[in-house]
């Protein structure tokens, strides 16, 4: 562990802050992802176009689901570096909660699963998922969620 380790840990470690210290909202335990699959065959390697292509995606994707109802999925390079994503915020939690985690959740997750190349992550109020494959996200996979309820409302 070298110094950059340490400094991309609290910049990692950063995006929990705001859950960590945030107002009257305790409710930190929520950025914890409580069931974090983190594969652990055929990680990605640092600086790798995969790395690249995921650090990108994990920057749009709370900015996009935010616009967006607090549900996004898309992906990102070309095959065979594709980032394939979803994120999304459970229907009965509220639209400040959804935010925190949306961007909690995208932050976070390289602290919970450094260069796994498949990750699907739970947390109290949001899920995030990724993986180099689109076989993840096809609607024939029943574990693929959908949008939620409210999210046609555009949050807010
Ligand atoms: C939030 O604070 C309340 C009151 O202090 C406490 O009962 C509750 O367990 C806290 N929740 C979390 C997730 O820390
Ligand atoms: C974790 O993900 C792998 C694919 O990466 C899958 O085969 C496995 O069933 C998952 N485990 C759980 C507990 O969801
Ligand atoms: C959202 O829910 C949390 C937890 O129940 C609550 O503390 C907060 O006040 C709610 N915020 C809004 C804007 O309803
Ligand atoms: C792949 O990354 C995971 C952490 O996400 C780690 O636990 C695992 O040991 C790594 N596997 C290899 C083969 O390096």
């Amino acid at each position: 562990m070298g110094n950059l380790h340490l400094i991309v840990f609290i910049l990692v470690a950063c995006g929990l802050c705001p859950a960590a210290f945030g107002g009257g909202d305790n409710d930190s335990r929520g950025y914890i992802p409580a069931y974090p699959n983190c594969s652990t065959t055929d990680n990605y390697t640092r600086n790798s176009q995969y790395q690249l292509n995921l650090n990108q995606l994990l920057n749009i994707l709370p900015v996009e689901a935010k616009s967006n109802g607090g549900f996004y999925r898309t992906s990102l390079g070309a095959a065979p570096d594709e980032v394939f994503a979803l994120i999304m915020c459970y229907s009965d939690r509220n639209w400040t909660q959804c935010e925190n985690c949306l961007y909690a959740a995208a932050n976070g997750i390289s602290l919970w699963c450094p260069y796994s190349r498949t990750v699907d992550a739970v947390y109290d109020t949001c899920l995030l998922r990724y993986s180099g494959s689109s076989a993840s996200f096809s609607t024939a996979n029943t574990n693929v969620p959908t949008r939620p309820a409210w999210a046609a409302r555009g949050g807010s």
